[in-house]
Order: structure tokens, then C-alpha cells, then sequence
């Protein structure tokens, strides 16, 4: 294992931003996870730096979770378990259930990320979460490097939650996920508009795997920025969560606000809406700016710090809670 100083994370966090570790290493197992934990308990845990807002230098040791691998723990006729190591990136891994013929995550393709940070905000897009398929995953505390197995219950799922943002946030690192998924019947989601549209578009109509993959990552392509040529860590914002009572308010000055039905006292409202109602889509300030066709994600043109797209995303945040009335939070971690 190779421990460095004054380790630079700007290759190493997606939105770009230059900010150094005081000391950094890259396990790539559990046993050297467990040597260095002993040692070491202060510290920062870097997965695939695709949900982290960098603002300051982190003057802790970084521990970078890099294990590797992909195996099929255990089938039946139509399910498969598959586990994968933390380390592994969450689209190649997509991208190999498909050619597998594994089903359940199609309509997660191309999210950034590894695939150990999937459960802590339980990504989603597309009418899909991984709660959906979501089996357990395996930790280390990190005060005693005991290994505890989670199921789903245990996780406490959530809209972009779960119990390792909550209870148990910067208690354990986890170190793989297990996944069932189909091998047979697979539950094609294409209800969420753009994908039967894109489909449309191409004449499919009994799409496999591979083709939902192929239209979400089209149209992916067509609305968020790429991080490797734009700076960005997806919807900058989770989408506010607020009273009906409160939605039907703000509806009074705002007839065409959109929104989700989430229970029956409560309404989700699309908080890149707000933000181009706001006049924010497009914008730039410097190097920091909201980007031009889908305004939850906040980019950086380059040189940008965290500092300027902090006070970017505040200023965003003011304007809306002046104009709707409504707070919108961020749902990358800000650092
Ligand atoms: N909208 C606008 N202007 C914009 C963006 C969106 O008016 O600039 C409105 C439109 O009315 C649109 C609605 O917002 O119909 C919803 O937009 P979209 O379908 O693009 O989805 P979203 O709510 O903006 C969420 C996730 C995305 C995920 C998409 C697709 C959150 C915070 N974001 O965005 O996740 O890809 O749905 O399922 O829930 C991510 O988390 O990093 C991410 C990209």
C-alpha cells in the first residue's frame, strides 16, 4: 500500500475541482481496508468522487475504496444474484448484467459512480431505483472493522436516502452489493415518457436489455453533461418534497408548476423547473454555471472551486425560496 501527501483529487472527483487530500491511499480489499482502519479512523472515504462537492482541502487521511470484481453468487431459473466489489464502476457493471442478460438495472445506465456508493443515496432515474433490485450489501465499521451484512429493510430506502445518510453516516464503508436480478420475464420499465419516446423513435418495439440501455443513454446524452468534458455531479439538488397544502399555495401564483403525486399529503415538484422559472438555466458566473439543457446540474467550466459553485447553488436556493416559497436542498455531499 502506498500512502502520499498533498494527494491532488481533481482527477478523482467528477465535478473537477482541484483540492488537495492531506494524505491519500487506494485499498483494493477488504484486508487492506482493515490494516489501514485500524490506524486510521479520521478519515474521509472516497468512493467514485461522482456525488461530492469539493470546497476546502480535506486535511484527513482519503481513504479511496477501490475493490474490484463481478460474480454470480447464486441462480435459480429466473433470478440472479450478483455481486459486485465496491470499486467497480456502476455503468460497466451495468453494461455487464446486460450482456449477461441480467435484468432490473437497464434503466440505470450511464449514472456516475461505483457501484458502493449506489445504496447510500439509492440512485435513481427513469422510473427505476436500486432499491428495486437491491438484495444486500456487505460494510466494515469503521471504529472496529467488524463486516455486517444489510438487507433492504435494514438500509431504510428512501428518495436518494437511506440509513447510511442518516443513522449510521460515516460509521461504515461498504464493500460490495448484491443485486437480484432477472434472467427471464424481464420487468421492462419504460413508463417514464422520454424512453417509449425514444424507443418510438427508433421503431422498437419489444425492446431487450440492451435497447432500453441504448435510450437511456441516449437520452442521458441529449440532457446531462458528460463529467469528462464538463464538470458535474448530476441533479445538484434532490427534487423538493412539500405539504399539498403548500403546493396548492405556490400553485395560486404559479398555475403551471408540475408535479409528482407522493402520498396523499404530499407532492414532489421538479426542482429543475423552479431553477429555470428562476432564470438560472444556462447561466454562468465565472467558471461555475447551471447547465443549458437540464438545469438541476450545476457544471464547471473549468477552473471553477467548490466555494463559487457553493455560492452559485445559494444564490439558486435563495431565489427560489423568494419567488415559491419553497427550500430546495442539495443532494451532493457538500465538502
Ligand atoms: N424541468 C424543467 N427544466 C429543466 C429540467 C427539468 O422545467 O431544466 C422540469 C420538466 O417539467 C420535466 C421535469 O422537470 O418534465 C422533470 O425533469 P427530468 O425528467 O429531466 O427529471 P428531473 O426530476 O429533473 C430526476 C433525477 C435525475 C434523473 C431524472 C430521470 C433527481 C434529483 N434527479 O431529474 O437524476 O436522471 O429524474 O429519471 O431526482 C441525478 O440524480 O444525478 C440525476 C441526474
Amino acid at each position: 500500500m502506498n500512502f502520499q501527501s498533498n494527494f491532488q483529487l481533481k482527477e478523482y472527483n467528477t465535478f473537477g475541482i482541484s483540492a488537495q487530500a492531506k494524505e491519500f491511499i487506494a485499498v483494493s480489499n477488504t484486508t487492506e481496508l482493515a490494516s489501514v482502519l485500524k490506524t486510521n479512523q479520521d478519515i474521509f472515504v472516497l468512493g467514485g468522487g461522482s456525488n461530492m462537492l469539493l470546497t476546502q482541502n480535506i486535511e484527513k487521511l482519503v481513504v479511496h475504496v477501490n475493490l474490484k470484481g463481478i460474480e454470480i453468487v447464486n441462480e435459480d431459473e429466473n433470478f440472479a444474484w450478483i455481486k459486485a466489489q465496491a470499486g467497480e464502476n456502476w455503468h460497466e457493471f451495468v453494461l455487464w448484467c446486460i450482456e449477461h442478460n441480467f435484468g432490473g438495472i437497464e434503466n440505470l445506465s450511464l449514472i456516475p459512480g461505483n457501484v458502493g456508493t449506489t445504496p447510500i443515496q439509492n440512485i435513481g432515474a427513469y422510473g427505476v431505483e436500486i432499491k428495486d433490485t437491491f438484495d444486500s450489501c456487505t460494510a466494515m465499521k469503521i471504529d472496529n472493522q467488524s463486516i455486517k451484512s444489510f438487507d433492504k429493510a435494514t438500509c431504510k430506502f428512501g428518495y436518494r436516502e437511506s440509513v447510511f445518510k442518516n443513522e449510521l453516516k460515516n460509521q461504515y464503508i461498504i464493500t460490495d452489493v448484491t443485486f437480484k436480478l432477472t434472467k427471464t420475464n424481464h420487468k421492462i420499465n419504460t413508463s417514464y415518457g422520454a424512453i417509449d419516446t425514444e424507443l418510438e423513435k427508433n421503431n422498437i418495439t419489444n425492446p431487450t436489455l440492451k435497447e432500453i440501455s441504448n435510450a437511456v443513454i441516449s437520452i442521458r446524452q441529449s440532457k446531462l453533461p458528460n463529467p469528462k468534458e464538463l464538470g458535474n455531479s448530476g441533479s445538484f439538488f434532490k427534487n423538493p418534497i412539500i405539504l399539498k397544502a403548500d403546493y396548492d399555495k405556490a400553485k395560486q401564483n404559479h398555475p403551471e408548476m408540475p408535479h409528482y403525486v407522493v402520498s396523499e399529503t404530499e407532492v414532489k415538484v421538479p426542482a429543475g423547473w423552479l431553477i429555470e422559472q428562476a432564470g438560472f438555466k444556462g447561466k454562468r458566473f465565472g467558471d461555475a454555471g447551471i447547465h443549458k439543457n437540464q438545469a438541476l446540474v450545476l457544471v464547471n467550466y473549468g477552473n471553477a472551486t467548490g466555494q463559487e459553485i457553493l455560492a452559485v447553488s445559494r444564490n439558486i436556493q435563495d431565489t427560489i425560496f423568494k419567488k415559491f416559497g419553497i427550500q430546495i436542498q442539495a443532494e451532493v455531499n457538500v465538502i
